[in-house]
Protein backbone atom coordinates (compact mmCIF):
# COMPACT_ATOMS: atom_id res chain seq x y z
CA UNK A 1 0.00 0.00 0.00
CA UNK A 2 1.14 3.44 -0.69
CA UNK A 3 1.63 6.14 1.98
CA UNK A 4 -1.20 8.24 1.98
CA UNK A 5 0.56 11.06 0.95
CA UNK A 6 2.13 9.88 -1.78
CA UNK A 7 2.42 11.65 -5.38
CA UNK A 8 -0.28 9.96 -7.75
CA UNK A 9 -1.73 10.98 -11.61
CA UNK A 10 -4.71 9.71 -12.51
CA UNK A 11 -5.22 9.40 -16.22
CA UNK A 12 -9.18 9.15 -17.54
CA UNK A 13 -10.62 7.85 -19.95
CA UNK A 14 -13.82 9.02 -21.52
CA UNK A 15 -13.05 12.80 -19.77
CA UNK A 16 -15.40 14.49 -21.65
CA UNK A 17 -18.56 12.43 -20.61
CA UNK A 18 -20.88 12.33 -18.17
CA UNK A 19 -19.27 10.26 -15.45
CA UNK A 20 -16.59 12.43 -15.41
CA UNK A 21 -18.05 16.30 -15.24
CA UNK A 22 -21.18 14.36 -12.98
CA UNK A 23 -19.09 12.50 -10.23
CA UNK A 24 -14.94 12.23 -10.55
CA UNK A 25 -14.11 15.32 -10.99
CA UNK A 26 -16.45 16.95 -8.33
CA UNK A 27 -15.41 14.15 -5.91
CA UNK A 28 -11.30 14.88 -6.82
CA UNK A 29 -12.15 18.31 -6.14
CA UNK A 30 -14.37 17.85 -2.93
CA UNK A 31 -11.32 15.29 -1.49
CA UNK A 32 -8.66 18.10 -2.20
CA UNK A 33 -10.95 21.02 -1.19
CA UNK A 34 -11.21 18.34 1.97
CA UNK A 35 -7.46 18.34 1.83
CA UNK A 36 -7.87 14.38 1.76
CA UNK A 37 -6.45 13.96 -1.70
CA UNK A 38 -2.59 12.77 -1.89
CA UNK A 39 -0.42 15.58 -2.80
CA UNK A 40 1.22 16.40 -5.31
CA UNK A 41 -0.85 14.97 -8.06
CA UNK A 42 -2.07 15.02 -11.77
CA UNK A 43 -5.06 14.06 -13.45
CA UNK A 44 -4.24 13.35 -17.13
CA UNK A 45 -7.67 13.19 -18.98
CA UNK A 46 -8.32 12.06 -22.25
CA UNK A 47 -11.63 11.77 -24.96
CA UNK A 48 -11.93 12.41 -28.63
CA UNK A 49 -13.54 15.57 -28.41
CA UNK A 50 -10.98 18.50 -29.33
CA UNK A 51 -10.40 21.01 -26.59
CA UNK A 52 -7.69 22.41 -24.95
CA UNK A 53 -6.28 22.36 -21.33
CA UNK A 54 -8.21 25.36 -20.06
CA UNK A 55 -11.18 24.55 -22.23
CA UNK A 56 -10.93 21.20 -20.45
CA UNK A 57 -10.50 23.09 -16.69
CA UNK A 58 -13.35 25.20 -17.49
CA UNK A 59 -16.24 22.19 -18.38
CA UNK A 60 -14.68 20.27 -14.97
CA UNK A 61 -15.31 23.64 -13.24
CA UNK A 62 -19.21 23.97 -13.89
CA UNK A 63 -19.35 20.30 -13.35
CA UNK A 64 -17.85 21.16 -10.03
CA UNK A 65 -19.98 24.44 -9.34
CA UNK A 66 -23.33 22.22 -10.21
CA UNK A 67 -22.36 18.78 -8.74
CA UNK A 68 -19.71 19.08 -6.03
CA UNK A 69 -20.16 18.62 -2.66
CA UNK A 70 -17.91 21.78 -1.53
CA UNK A 71 -17.96 24.54 -3.90
CA UNK A 72 -14.59 26.25 -4.98
CA UNK A 73 -14.06 29.14 -2.29
CA UNK A 74 -11.99 31.57 -4.48
CA UNK A 75 -10.58 31.55 -8.19
CA UNK A 76 -7.18 31.07 -6.29
CA UNK A 77 -7.69 28.00 -4.29
CA UNK A 78 -9.92 26.76 -7.79
CA UNK A 79 -6.73 27.54 -9.98
CA UNK A 80 -4.38 25.80 -7.80
CA UNK A 81 -6.44 22.18 -8.02
CA UNK A 82 -7.24 23.05 -11.97
CA UNK A 83 -3.37 23.53 -12.62
CA UNK A 84 -3.33 19.80 -11.94
CA UNK A 85 -5.60 19.07 -14.85
CA UNK A 86 -4.41 18.39 -18.31
CA UNK A 87 -6.49 17.21 -21.03
CA UNK A 88 -5.21 15.00 -24.01
CA UNK A 89 -7.14 14.77 -27.56
CA UNK A 90 -6.91 11.23 -28.76
CA UNK A 91 -9.16 8.25 -29.81
CA UNK A 92 -8.62 5.35 -27.40
CA UNK A 93 -8.65 2.62 -30.00
CA UNK A 94 -5.55 4.49 -31.25
CA UNK A 95 -2.13 3.47 -30.21
CA UNK A 96 -0.44 6.78 -30.39
CA UNK A 97 -3.14 7.88 -27.69
CA UNK A 98 -0.63 6.10 -25.20
CA UNK A 99 2.69 6.96 -25.95
CA UNK A 100 1.22 10.97 -25.38
CA UNK A 101 -0.08 9.24 -22.17
CA UNK A 102 3.24 8.34 -21.82
CA UNK A 103 5.26 11.30 -22.36
CA UNK A 104 2.87 13.16 -20.40
CA UNK A 105 3.22 11.17 -17.65
CA UNK A 106 6.89 10.45 -17.91
CA UNK A 107 7.48 14.26 -17.63
CA UNK A 108 4.94 14.92 -14.61
CA UNK A 109 6.77 12.05 -12.33
CA UNK A 110 10.44 13.38 -13.83
CA UNK A 111 8.58 17.13 -12.34
CA UNK A 112 7.67 16.48 -8.78
CA UNK A 113 9.63 13.51 -8.18
CA UNK A 114 8.48 10.36 -5.99
CA UNK A 115 7.15 7.21 -6.51
CA UNK A 116 5.55 6.54 -10.08
CA UNK A 117 2.01 6.04 -8.80
CA UNK A 118 -0.29 5.82 -11.84
CA UNK A 119 -4.26 4.67 -11.75
CA UNK A 120 -5.98 4.40 -14.98
CA UNK A 121 -9.81 5.25 -15.04
CA UNK A 122 -11.41 3.67 -17.67
CA UNK A 123 -15.06 6.04 -18.06
CA UNK A 124 -16.14 5.30 -21.74
CA UNK A 125 -18.50 3.10 -22.65
CA UNK A 126 -17.72 -0.32 -21.93
CA UNK A 127 -17.22 -1.40 -25.58
CA UNK A 128 -13.77 0.49 -25.67
CA UNK A 129 -12.45 -1.03 -22.69
CA UNK A 130 -10.81 -3.72 -24.52
CA UNK A 131 -9.28 -1.21 -26.57
CA UNK A 132 -7.78 0.55 -23.49
CA UNK A 133 -6.97 -2.41 -21.61
CA UNK A 134 -5.14 -3.98 -24.96
CA UNK A 135 -3.39 -0.62 -25.49
CA UNK A 136 -2.33 0.29 -21.89
CA UNK A 137 -0.03 -3.46 -22.05
CA UNK A 138 1.01 -3.30 -25.19
CA UNK A 139 2.42 0.56 -24.74
CA UNK A 140 4.23 -1.15 -21.04
CA UNK A 141 1.76 1.19 -19.21
CA UNK A 142 -0.02 -1.43 -16.98
CA UNK A 143 3.64 -2.21 -15.19
CA UNK A 144 4.49 -1.32 -12.01
CA UNK A 145 6.84 1.07 -11.99
CA UNK A 146 9.75 0.38 -8.63
CA UNK A 147 8.32 1.66 -5.67
CA UNK A 148 5.77 2.75 -7.17
CA UNK A 149 2.08 1.30 -7.71
CA UNK A 150 -0.55 0.81 -11.09
CA UNK A 151 -3.74 0.22 -10.89
CA UNK A 152 -7.05 0.52 -13.43
CA UNK A 153 -10.42 1.05 -12.06
CA UNK A 154 -13.15 -0.22 -14.64
CA UNK A 155 -16.69 1.51 -14.50
CA UNK A 156 -19.74 -0.66 -14.67
CA UNK A 157 -21.27 -2.65 -16.35
CA UNK A 158 -18.18 -4.89 -16.76
CA UNK A 159 -18.96 -6.53 -19.73
CA UNK A 160 -22.23 -6.57 -21.80
CA UNK A 161 -23.09 -10.40 -20.72
CA UNK A 162 -21.80 -13.46 -19.68
CA UNK A 163 -19.36 -14.04 -21.96
CA UNK A 164 -17.89 -10.81 -22.50
CA UNK A 165 -17.41 -10.59 -18.71
CA UNK A 166 -15.74 -13.51 -18.61
CA UNK A 167 -13.52 -12.38 -22.00
CA UNK A 168 -12.65 -9.14 -20.14
CA UNK A 169 -11.44 -10.19 -17.07
CA UNK A 170 -8.99 -12.85 -18.87
CA UNK A 171 -7.65 -9.68 -21.09
CA UNK A 172 -7.46 -8.15 -17.73
CA UNK A 173 -5.65 -11.06 -16.52
CA UNK A 174 -3.14 -10.93 -19.38
CA UNK A 175 -2.00 -7.55 -18.76
CA UNK A 176 -2.41 -6.75 -15.14
CA UNK A 177 -2.50 -8.57 -11.83
CA UNK A 178 -5.57 -9.33 -10.38
CA UNK A 179 -3.96 -6.83 -7.69
CA UNK A 180 -3.88 -4.19 -9.66
CA UNK A 181 -7.72 -4.53 -10.93
CA UNK A 182 -10.54 -2.41 -9.32
CA UNK A 183 -14.04 -3.41 -10.39
CA UNK A 184 -16.33 -0.23 -9.57
CA UNK A 185 -19.80 0.01 -7.93
CA UNK A 186 -20.37 3.25 -6.94
CA UNK A 187 -23.21 2.25 -4.92
CA UNK A 188 -21.09 0.81 -2.57
CA UNK A 189 -19.28 3.91 -1.74
CA UNK A 190 -22.19 5.57 -0.50
CA UNK A 191 -22.15 5.68 3.21
CA UNK A 192 -25.95 5.01 3.18
CA UNK A 193 -25.25 1.49 1.71
CA UNK A 194 -22.32 1.17 3.44
CA UNK A 195 -24.69 1.55 6.77
CA UNK A 196 -25.99 -1.54 5.71
CA UNK A 197 -24.10 -3.34 7.33
CA UNK A 198 -23.56 -1.72 10.43
CA UNK A 199 -27.35 -1.77 10.50
CA UNK A 200 -27.13 -5.29 10.46
CA UNK A 201 -24.47 -6.47 12.19
CA UNK A 202 -23.43 -3.50 15.04
CA UNK A 203 -27.57 -3.93 16.27
CA UNK A 204 -28.60 -6.76 18.26
CA UNK A 205 -32.34 -5.93 17.87
CA UNK A 206 -32.83 -6.43 13.66
CA UNK A 207 -30.33 -10.13 13.33
CA UNK A 208 -32.80 -12.03 14.88
CA UNK A 209 -36.29 -10.75 12.57
CA UNK A 210 -33.63 -10.88 9.91
CA UNK A 211 -35.12 -13.86 8.05
CA UNK A 212 -38.49 -15.91 6.41
CA UNK A 213 -40.16 -16.14 9.66
CA UNK A 214 -40.54 -12.37 9.55
CA UNK A 215 -40.08 -10.76 6.53
CA UNK A 216 -42.61 -10.74 4.15
CA UNK A 217 -41.33 -9.05 1.06
CA UNK A 218 -37.66 -6.80 0.18
CA UNK A 219 -38.35 -3.93 -1.86
CA UNK A 220 -35.42 -2.22 -3.61
CA UNK A 221 -36.04 0.85 -5.87
CA UNK A 222 -33.51 3.19 -7.30
CA UNK A 223 -35.65 5.48 -9.34
CA UNK A 224 -33.91 8.22 -11.28
CA UNK A 225 -35.97 11.64 -12.30
CA UNK A 226 -33.26 12.29 -14.94
CA UNK A 227 -33.47 11.10 -18.59
CA UNK A 228 -30.50 9.86 -20.38
CA UNK A 229 -28.87 13.47 -20.74
CA UNK A 230 -26.37 13.44 -22.96
CA UNK A 231 -25.42 9.82 -22.97
CA UNK A 232 -27.89 8.35 -25.77
CA UNK A 233 -25.31 6.68 -26.95
CA UNK A 234 -24.18 4.79 -23.89
CA UNK A 235 -27.68 3.88 -22.94
CA UNK A 236 -28.50 2.77 -26.01
CA UNK A 237 -25.97 -0.29 -26.29
CA UNK A 238 -26.51 -0.83 -21.79
CA UNK A 239 -30.46 -0.18 -20.89
CA UNK A 240 -31.48 -0.32 -17.12
CA UNK A 241 -30.83 -4.06 -16.82
CA UNK A 242 -27.32 -3.29 -17.33
CA UNK A 243 -26.17 0.18 -16.80
CA UNK A 244 -28.23 -0.26 -13.09
CA UNK A 245 -29.89 -4.00 -11.97
CA UNK A 246 -26.73 -5.98 -12.70
CA UNK A 247 -24.92 -4.08 -10.76
CA UNK A 248 -25.87 -1.85 -8.23
CA UNK A 249 -29.64 -3.04 -7.21
CA UNK A 250 -28.12 -6.50 -6.66
CA UNK A 251 -25.23 -5.09 -4.93
CA UNK A 252 -27.72 -3.59 -2.52
CA UNK A 253 -30.22 -7.27 -2.40
CA UNK A 254 -26.57 -8.89 -1.50
CA UNK A 255 -25.89 -6.53 1.20
CA UNK A 256 -29.24 -7.15 2.63
CA UNK A 257 -29.43 -11.07 1.82
CA UNK A 258 -26.05 -12.11 3.07
CA UNK A 259 -25.05 -14.02 5.87
CA UNK A 260 -22.79 -12.34 8.54
CA UNK A 261 -19.26 -12.40 7.54
CA UNK A 262 -16.44 -13.51 9.75
CA UNK A 263 -15.11 -9.68 9.90
CA UNK A 264 -15.21 -7.05 7.73
CA UNK A 265 -12.56 -7.48 5.56
CA UNK A 266 -12.65 -7.50 1.55
CA UNK A 267 -12.81 -11.74 0.98
CA UNK A 268 -15.20 -12.75 4.07
CA UNK A 269 -17.13 -9.81 2.78
CA UNK A 270 -17.36 -10.65 -0.61
CA UNK A 271 -17.41 -14.99 -0.02
CA UNK A 272 -20.70 -13.89 1.70
CA UNK A 273 -22.42 -11.70 -1.36
CA UNK A 274 -21.50 -14.47 -3.52
CA UNK A 275 -23.04 -16.81 -1.53
CA UNK A 276 -26.14 -14.72 -2.10
CA UNK A 277 -25.99 -14.81 -5.69
CA UNK A 278 -25.21 -18.42 -5.88
CA UNK A 279 -28.31 -18.91 -4.09
CA UNK A 280 -30.64 -16.76 -6.42
CA UNK A 281 -33.22 -18.83 -8.43
CA UNK A 282 -32.49 -18.79 -11.15
CA UNK A 283 -35.01 -17.59 -14.13
CA UNK A 284 -35.60 -20.47 -16.21
CA UNK A 285 -36.20 -19.05 -19.89
CA UNK A 286 -39.36 -20.09 -20.69
CA UNK A 287 -40.87 -18.07 -17.68
CA UNK A 288 -38.60 -14.56 -18.01
CA UNK A 289 -42.15 -13.38 -18.43
CA UNK A 290 -42.94 -13.94 -14.73
CA UNK A 291 -39.52 -12.43 -12.98
CA UNK A 292 -38.54 -9.66 -15.51
CA UNK A 293 -40.68 -6.73 -16.73
CA UNK A 294 -39.36 -3.80 -18.76
CA UNK A 295 -40.67 -0.61 -20.14
CA UNK A 296 -38.84 2.47 -21.86
CA UNK A 297 -40.53 5.94 -21.34
CA UNK A 298 -42.50 8.58 -23.40
CA UNK A 299 -42.82 11.94 -23.36
CA UNK A 300 -44.21 13.77 -19.90
CA UNK A 301 -43.82 16.57 -17.42
CA UNK A 302 -41.25 15.86 -14.57
CA UNK A 303 -40.88 18.27 -11.77
CA UNK A 304 -43.27 20.31 -13.81
CA UNK A 305 -40.91 20.38 -17.18
CA UNK A 306 -41.83 19.24 -19.93
CA UNK A 307 -39.68 16.91 -21.92
CA UNK A 308 -39.28 14.55 -24.68
CA UNK A 309 -39.42 10.67 -24.56
CA UNK A 310 -36.70 8.24 -24.70
CA UNK A 311 -36.97 7.93 -28.69
CA UNK A 312 -36.60 11.64 -28.89
CA UNK A 313 -33.48 11.38 -27.35
CA UNK A 314 -29.91 12.50 -28.66
CA UNK A 315 -28.02 9.51 -29.81
CA UNK A 316 -31.55 7.71 -29.40
CA UNK A 317 -32.59 5.52 -32.64
CA UNK A 318 -36.50 6.45 -33.77
CA UNK A 319 -37.43 2.56 -33.16
CA UNK A 320 -34.77 1.84 -30.40
CA UNK A 321 -36.15 -1.48 -27.70
CA UNK A 322 -34.09 0.06 -25.40
CA UNK A 323 -35.19 -0.63 -21.82
CA UNK A 324 -35.52 2.33 -19.24
CA UNK A 325 -37.22 0.62 -16.67
CA UNK A 326 -36.89 -2.62 -15.76
CA UNK A 327 -38.22 -4.59 -12.57
CA UNK A 328 -37.86 -8.35 -11.06
CA UNK A 329 -38.54 -10.66 -8.86
CA UNK A 330 -36.31 -12.80 -7.11
CA UNK A 331 -36.08 -15.26 -4.52
CA UNK A 332 -33.23 -16.22 -2.60
CA UNK A 333 -33.38 -20.02 -2.70
CA UNK A 334 -31.53 -20.64 1.05
CA UNK A 335 -32.23 -20.68 4.86
CA UNK A 336 -33.42 -17.43 5.91
CA UNK A 337 -34.96 -16.60 2.60
CA UNK A 338 -37.20 -19.58 1.14
CA UNK A 339 -40.22 -18.37 -0.18
CA UNK A 340 -39.44 -14.26 0.42
CA UNK A 341 -39.71 -12.47 -2.52
CA UNK A 342 -37.66 -9.58 -3.55
CA UNK A 343 -38.88 -7.09 -5.84
CA UNK A 344 -36.45 -4.58 -7.40
CA UNK A 345 -36.89 -1.95 -9.84
CA UNK A 346 -35.15 0.76 -11.72
CA UNK A 347 -36.41 3.81 -14.15
CA UNK A 348 -34.99 6.65 -15.68
CA UNK A 349 -37.53 9.59 -15.86
CA UNK A 350 -39.87 8.66 -12.60
CA UNK A 351 -41.66 10.95 -10.75
CA UNK A 352 -38.83 11.44 -8.30
CA UNK A 353 -35.47 10.77 -7.57
CA UNK A 354 -35.61 8.19 -4.67
CA UNK A 355 -33.51 4.99 -4.09
CA UNK A 356 -34.87 3.11 -0.95
CA UNK A 357 -35.00 -0.49 0.78
CA UNK A 358 -38.06 -1.86 2.09
CA UNK A 359 -38.30 -4.42 4.54
CA UNK A 360 -41.92 -5.34 4.93
CA UNK A 361 -42.06 -7.25 7.93
CA UNK A 362 -45.20 -9.97 8.96
CA UNK A 363 -48.30 -8.95 10.56
CA UNK A 364 -48.94 -9.49 14.22
CA UNK A 365 -50.26 -13.72 14.08
CA UNK A 366 -53.67 -12.20 15.65
CA UNK A 367 -55.40 -8.57 15.46
CA UNK A 368 -56.96 -7.55 18.79
CA UNK A 369 -57.40 -4.13 18.70
CA UNK A 370 -59.38 -3.91 15.39
CA UNK A 371 -62.41 -5.72 13.49
CA UNK A 372 -60.27 -4.65 10.16
CA UNK A 373 -56.99 -5.59 10.70
CA UNK A 374 -55.96 -4.57 7.10
CA UNK A 375 -56.23 -1.36 8.29
CA UNK A 376 -53.21 -1.83 10.23
CA UNK A 377 -49.89 -1.20 8.04
CA UNK A 378 -47.73 -3.94 8.43
CA UNK A 379 -44.04 -2.87 10.31
CA UNK A 380 -41.80 -1.77 7.64
CA UNK A 381 -38.52 -1.00 7.60
CA UNK A 382 -37.33 1.75 5.24
CA UNK A 383 -33.76 2.37 3.97
CA UNK A 384 -33.71 5.88 2.60
CA UNK A 385 -30.41 5.11 0.10
CA UNK A 386 -31.03 8.81 -1.50
CA UNK A 387 -32.03 11.89 -1.16
CA UNK A 388 -32.82 12.62 2.56
CA UNK A 389 -30.66 9.91 4.02
CA UNK A 390 -31.87 8.23 6.89
CA UNK A 391 -34.00 5.22 7.88
CA UNK A 392 -37.32 5.07 9.40
CA UNK A 393 -39.53 1.97 11.07
CA UNK A 394 -43.36 2.12 11.13
CA UNK A 395 -44.81 0.99 13.60
CA UNK A 396 -48.53 1.11 15.25
CA UNK A 397 -49.34 3.97 17.70
CA UNK A 398 -52.86 4.37 19.19
CA UNK A 399 -54.26 7.65 18.22
CA UNK A 400 -55.33 10.25 21.25
CA UNK A 401 -58.38 10.00 22.31
CA UNK A 402 -61.23 8.16 23.93
CA UNK A 403 -61.78 5.63 20.89
CA UNK A 404 -58.98 3.00 20.62
CA UNK A 405 -57.81 3.94 16.55
CA UNK A 406 -54.57 3.28 15.34
CA UNK A 407 -52.02 5.30 13.30
CA UNK A 408 -48.94 4.21 11.56
CA UNK A 409 -45.98 6.18 12.94
CA UNK A 410 -42.34 6.45 11.65
CA UNK A 411 -39.33 6.31 13.75
CA UNK A 412 -37.15 8.49 11.89
CA UNK A 413 -33.12 9.09 11.60
CA UNK A 414 -32.02 11.58 9.19
CA UNK A 415 -28.19 11.51 8.76
CA UNK A 416 -28.34 15.25 8.13
CA UNK A 417 -30.37 16.07 11.53
CA UNK A 418 -27.64 13.49 13.41
CA UNK A 419 -24.67 13.99 11.67
CA UNK A 420 -24.94 17.81 10.31
CA UNK A 421 -23.95 18.18 6.89
CA UNK A 422 -23.52 16.19 3.75
CA UNK A 423 -22.29 13.57 3.60
CA UNK A 424 -18.98 12.07 1.35
CA UNK A 425 -20.56 11.22 -2.38
CA UNK A 426 -19.61 7.76 -3.19
CA UNK A 427 -16.94 8.45 -5.52
CA UNK A 428 -15.04 10.54 -2.54
CA UNK A 429 -14.69 7.24 -0.89
CA UNK A 430 -13.66 5.03 -3.68
CA UNK A 431 -10.81 6.88 -5.60
CA UNK A 432 -9.53 7.37 -2.48
CA UNK A 433 -9.67 3.83 -1.18
CA UNK A 434 -8.24 2.86 -5.19
CA UNK A 435 -5.53 5.61 -4.70
CA UNK A 436 -4.52 3.97 -0.93
CA UNK A 437 -5.03 0.47 -2.72
CA UNK A 438 -8.00 -0.70 -0.14
CA UNK A 439 -10.16 -3.33 -2.69
CA UNK A 440 -12.89 -3.66 -0.28
CA UNK A 441 -15.70 -1.55 -1.06
CA UNK A 442 -14.50 -2.66 -5.05
CA UNK A 443 -16.24 -5.94 -7.09
CA UNK A 444 -14.97 -9.59 -7.27
CA UNK A 445 -14.72 -10.81 -10.82
CA UNK A 446 -16.80 -14.06 -9.60
CA UNK A 447 -19.50 -11.78 -8.07
CA UNK A 448 -19.49 -9.72 -11.73
CA UNK A 449 -19.80 -13.21 -13.30
CA UNK A 450 -22.28 -14.72 -11.15
CA UNK A 451 -24.67 -11.68 -11.81
CA UNK A 452 -24.21 -11.73 -15.20
CA UNK A 453 -25.35 -15.46 -14.86
CA UNK A 454 -28.58 -14.60 -13.56
CA UNK A 455 -29.07 -12.42 -15.63
CA UNK A 456 -28.71 -14.21 -19.15
CA UNK A 457 -32.39 -15.48 -19.66
CA UNK A 458 -33.69 -12.20 -19.12
CA UNK A 459 -31.16 -10.34 -21.71
CA UNK A 460 -31.64 -13.00 -24.01
CA UNK A 461 -35.34 -13.01 -24.08
CA UNK A 462 -35.72 -9.10 -23.90
CA UNK A 463 -32.94 -9.16 -27.49
CA UNK A 464 -35.03 -11.94 -29.40
CA UNK A 465 -38.33 -12.49 -28.32
CA UNK A 466 -40.13 -9.46 -30.07
CA UNK A 467 -43.44 -11.36 -28.00
CA UNK A 468 -42.04 -9.62 -24.48
CA UNK A 469 -43.58 -6.64 -24.14
CA UNK A 470 -41.69 -3.29 -23.73
CA UNK A 471 -44.19 -1.45 -21.89
CA UNK A 472 -44.37 2.41 -22.32
CA UNK A 473 -44.63 5.11 -19.32
CA UNK A 474 -45.12 8.37 -19.51
CA UNK A 475 -42.22 10.18 -18.28
CA UNK A 476 -42.99 11.65 -14.63
CA UNK A 477 -44.53 8.79 -13.44
CA UNK A 478 -44.07 5.27 -11.46
CA UNK A 479 -43.20 3.33 -14.48
CA UNK A 480 -45.03 1.16 -16.81
CA UNK A 481 -48.75 0.56 -15.58
CA UNK A 482 -47.97 -3.10 -15.91
CA UNK A 483 -45.50 -3.20 -13.68
CA UNK A 484 -48.32 -3.41 -11.01
CA UNK A 485 -49.59 -5.80 -12.23
CA UNK A 486 -46.19 -7.73 -12.05
CA UNK A 487 -46.40 -7.61 -8.00
CA UNK A 488 -50.22 -7.23 -8.01
CA UNK A 489 -49.93 -11.07 -8.85
CA UNK A 490 -48.51 -12.00 -5.15
CA UNK A 491 -50.60 -10.03 -3.91
CA UNK A 492 -48.44 -7.20 -3.50
CA UNK A 493 -48.18 -3.32 -4.47
CA UNK A 494 -45.31 -1.08 -4.89
CA UNK A 495 -44.50 1.27 -2.28
CA UNK A 496 -44.59 5.12 -2.95
CA UNK A 497 -41.09 6.25 -2.15
P1 LIG B 1 -20.78 9.30 -21.77
O1 LIG B 1 -21.44 8.77 -22.99
O2 LIG B 1 -21.22 10.59 -21.23
O3 LIG B 1 -19.21 9.44 -21.97
C1 LIG B 1 -18.46 8.49 -22.58
C2 LIG B 1 -17.06 9.00 -22.90
O4 LIG B 1 -16.46 8.08 -23.79
C3 LIG B 1 -16.98 10.34 -23.55
O5 LIG B 1 -15.83 10.98 -23.05
C4 LIG B 1 -16.79 10.05 -25.02
O6 LIG B 1 -15.99 11.11 -25.46
C5 LIG B 1 -16.10 8.73 -25.03
N1 LIG B 1 -16.59 7.92 -26.14
C6 LIG B 1 -17.88 7.64 -26.42
N2 LIG B 1 -17.97 6.85 -27.52
C7 LIG B 1 -16.72 6.65 -27.94
C8 LIG B 1 -16.16 5.92 -29.03
N3 LIG B 1 -16.92 5.26 -29.89
N4 LIG B 1 -14.84 5.91 -29.19
C9 LIG B 1 -14.06 6.58 -28.33
N5 LIG B 1 -14.51 7.29 -27.27
C10 LIG B 1 -15.85 7.33 -27.08
O7 LIG B 1 -20.90 8.13 -20.70
P2 LIG B 1 -20.76 8.24 -19.12
O8 LIG B 1 -19.66 9.17 -18.79
O9 LIG B 1 -22.06 8.49 -18.51
O10 LIG B 1 -20.42 6.74 -18.74
C11 LIG B 1 -19.13 6.19 -18.89
C12 LIG B 1 -19.07 4.95 -18.01
O11 LIG B 1 -19.27 5.34 -16.67
C13 LIG B 1 -20.13 3.91 -18.32
O12 LIG B 1 -19.55 2.65 -18.23
C14 LIG B 1 -21.16 4.10 -17.21
O13 LIG B 1 -21.81 2.90 -16.87
C15 LIG B 1 -20.29 4.54 -16.07
N6 LIG B 1 -21.01 5.31 -15.05
C16 LIG B 1 -21.61 6.49 -15.35
C17 LIG B 1 -22.25 7.22 -14.36
C18 LIG B 1 -22.91 8.51 -14.63
O14 LIG B 1 -23.56 9.04 -13.73
N7 LIG B 1 -22.78 9.06 -15.81
C19 LIG B 1 -22.27 6.76 -12.96
C20 LIG B 1 -21.62 5.49 -12.76
C21 LIG B 1 -21.01 4.82 -13.78
P3 LIG B 1 -15.57 11.50 -26.93
O15 LIG B 1 -16.78 11.38 -27.77
O16 LIG B 1 -15.05 12.89 -26.73
O17 LIG B 1 -14.49 10.53 -27.25
C1 LIG C 1 -24.79 5.01 -12.98
C2 LIG C 1 -25.63 4.86 -14.20
O1 LIG C 1 -24.15 3.81 -12.69
O2 LIG C 1 -25.58 5.40 -11.87
C3 LIG C 1 -26.45 6.09 -14.46
O3 LIG C 1 -24.79 4.62 -15.32
C4 LIG C 1 -27.21 6.55 -13.23
O4 LIG C 1 -27.37 5.86 -15.51
C5 LIG C 1 -26.27 6.62 -12.06
O5 LIG C 1 -27.77 7.82 -13.49
C6 LIG C 1 -27.03 6.90 -10.78
O6 LIG C 1 -26.13 7.15 -9.75
P1 LIG C 1 -26.57 7.99 -8.46
O7 LIG C 1 -25.39 7.92 -7.58
O8 LIG C 1 -26.87 9.36 -8.96
O9 LIG C 1 -27.76 7.29 -7.93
Amino acid sequence: MAAHDEPFSLVIFGASGDLTRRKLMPALWSLYAGRTLPEPFAIVSTARTEMSDDDFRRRMREGVDEFARVKPPSAQVWDRFASALTYIPGDPTDPRLYAKVESALTRIEAERGGAANRLYYCATPPSLYDDIIGNLGAAGLARARPGGFTRIVVEKPFGHDYESAQALDRLLAGVFHEDQVYRIDHYLGKETVQNILVLRFANGIFEPLWNRNHVAEVQITVAESLGVETRGAYYEEAGALRDMMQNHLLQLLCLIAMEPPVSFEAGPVRDEKNKVMRAIRPIEPARVRDSALRGQYGPGFVEGKAVPGYRQEKGVAADSKTETYAALRLIVENWRWAGVPFYLRTGKRLKKRASEIAIRFQRTPHMIFQRDPAGVEANTLVIRIQPDEGMALTVAAKTPGPELTLSPVRLDFRYGEVFGGESPEAYERLLLDAIHGDATLYLRGDWVAQAWKLLTPVLEAWARDPAVPLSAYEAGSWGPTEADAFIARDGGSWRTP
